[in-house]
């Protein structure tokens, strides 16, 4: 009873910090409170390096990178190409290894993991989101996102999926009958009909226009104060950096700076 009991305050601290949005309310939290909202980091790194050896060349993706990420959040990775990015987020999503540091999700270390337990983790654990949608054209929406619904354990309905993304009414299209921007979203209601604990997004509004990119953006916003879904989404646009709780710079495979926003902008609210 008693995990419940604080599972809730912790939900409820969410909610309050992000229906405040402010880091004034946030400290007006009592000390106990605020330990326990520590307890829900969901993210740690600690002093992650990545190098990639190119024949003779030794490319530094990541520099001793520290960083935490805590539930419920809506984190900007930003920074310009090549800063490392996604090699940061696929470290973080168990798709790649650090060559040293640690990465922590909850009290899992996945450095080191074996391939199978890293599988699990992100099976269980994580939705992704790139860039390119990579649906299967010749399935409909509503059974694109059935796949993954079919082999998770405590799924949504693929159709309530598709509502929190605003596709509701194209269930029996197929992906060459959607626009680019609607096709993101069906991935989008893919990676969370799972019910991950986190959402990891590359680039998804890399490939789209100003008005479309919004809408995607929309969504997963509505996902993450919704469903509390902790989100860590990557761009080369500082425009989007204003939808977030915190906004962590890259530069050359270090953290640059990370800005906490006193106030969320809402995506309709932000302009590029
Ligand atoms: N598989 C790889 N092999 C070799 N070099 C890579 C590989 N992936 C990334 N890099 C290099 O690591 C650096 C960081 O890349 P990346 O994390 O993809 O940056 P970003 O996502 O910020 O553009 C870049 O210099 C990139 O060229
Ligand atoms: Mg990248």
């Amino acid at each position: 009873m008693a995990i419940d009991w604080s599972f809730d305050i912790l939900r409820w601290i969410e909610r309050r910090r992000h229906s405040s949005g402010t880091a004034a309310r946030r400290e007006g939290l009592s000390p106990a409170a605020r330990s326990i909202a520590d307890r829900s980091t969901v993210f740690v790194s600690r002093g992650l390096s990545k190098i990639y050896h190119m024949g003779e060349v030794d490319i530094v993706a990541l520099r001793s990178v520290d960083l935490e990420i805590h539930g419920g959040e809506f984190i900007v990775l930003l920074g310009p190409s090549g800063s490392g990015k996604s090699t940061l987020l696929n470290i973080l999503g168990g798709l790649d290894a650090p060559i040293s540091g640690e990465a922590w999700f909850r009290d899992h270390n996945l450095v080191g993991a074996s391939e199978q337990l890293l599988t699990q983790y992100r099976r269980e654990h994580v939705g992704f989101v790139f860039q390119f949608y990579n649906l299967i054209r010749s399935l409909t929406v509503r059974e694109n996102v059935a796949l993954v619904t079919e082999i998770a354990d405590n799924p949504m309905q693929p159709e309530d999926a598709l509502i929190l993304v605003g596709l509701d009414q194209r269930l029996d299209h197929f992906p060459s009958q959607l626009s680019g921007g609607e096709q993101q979203r069906v991935a989008i209601a893919r990676a969370i009909a799972k019910r991950p604990d986190v959402l990891l997004c590359d680039e998804p509004t890399g490939a789209l226009d100003y008005r479309t990119g919004i809408v995607v953006l929309a969504a997963i916003a509505r996902i993450n104060q919704s469903l509390g879904t902790t989100a860590v989404i990557i761009t080369r646009n500082a425009a989007i950096a204003n939808m977030a709780d915190r906004v962590v710079h890259l530069a050359d495979g270090t953290i640059a700076r990370i800005v906490v926003n006193e106030r969320r902008l809402a995506p309709e609210e932000i302009s590029w």
